[in-house]
């Protein structure tokens, strides 16, 4: 384990904060048996959705996430402190966990999660574990003409409902 202290938060209390570093960049760790993964998100949601606070991470289906996230009904989203690991959120926005190891190439560590098997990234900042509660592809009968140029090669992404089961922020000792 790490020298950080865990602060337990209510999710909602700090959805500004969330979709203030959001646009900046959060990690998303998924984890299916042996395989573990992070990437980069900038889109996503926080709120309440069946009386429940709820993350909603949207992620194209072209990624390796993609094939981890749909096996196992759960993710975590770490959101760094404003301004910090801007080296690993770019390295993680622009390589596939299907060709390297982003952990080993970052020097990212996991952290043993709350209540999830999924790990979150062991990093000062806003943590949520999410157990999946709707995984929600998009139908492009349905999606509205203005966005196609969004999606030129069809490179449609599922939108995953994440009950927030734990959230919480890591500090370092005696912030
Ligand atoms: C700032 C930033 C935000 C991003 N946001 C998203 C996002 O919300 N959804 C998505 O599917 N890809 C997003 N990406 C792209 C993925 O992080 C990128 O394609 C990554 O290499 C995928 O990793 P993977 O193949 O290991 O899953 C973003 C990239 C950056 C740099």
């Amino acid at each position: 384990m790490s020298e950080y202290a865990v602060v337990e938060v209510e999710a909602m209390a700090v959805a500004d904060e969330t979709m203030k570093q959001l646009p900046k960049g959060a990690f998303l760790t998924v984890k299916h048996k042996k395989r573990l993964n992070t990437m980069t998100i900038g889109w996503g949601t926080i709120g309440i959705v069946w009386a429940k606070p709820v993350f909603v991470a949207a992620v194209r289906n072209t990624r390796y996430t993609y094939d981890l996230i749909q096996r196992e009904a759960e993710f975590t989203v770490s959101l760094p402190n404003f301004g910090t690991c801007r080296q690993e959120l770019g390295f993680c926005g622009t390589n596939s966990g299907k060709d390297v190891d982003k952990f080993a190439k970052t020097g990212l560590k996991a952290r043993d999660a709350l209540k999830t098997t999924t790990p979150v990234i062991d990093i000062p900042g806003l943590h949520f574990e999410c157990k999946t509660l709707l995984r929600a592809p998009i139908a492009p009968e349905l999606l509205d003409s203005s966005l196609a140029d969004v999606y030129p090669d069809a490179d449609y992404h599922t939108f995953y409902f994440g009950d927030i089961v734990a959230a919480y922020r890591l500090e370092s000792q005696g912030e």
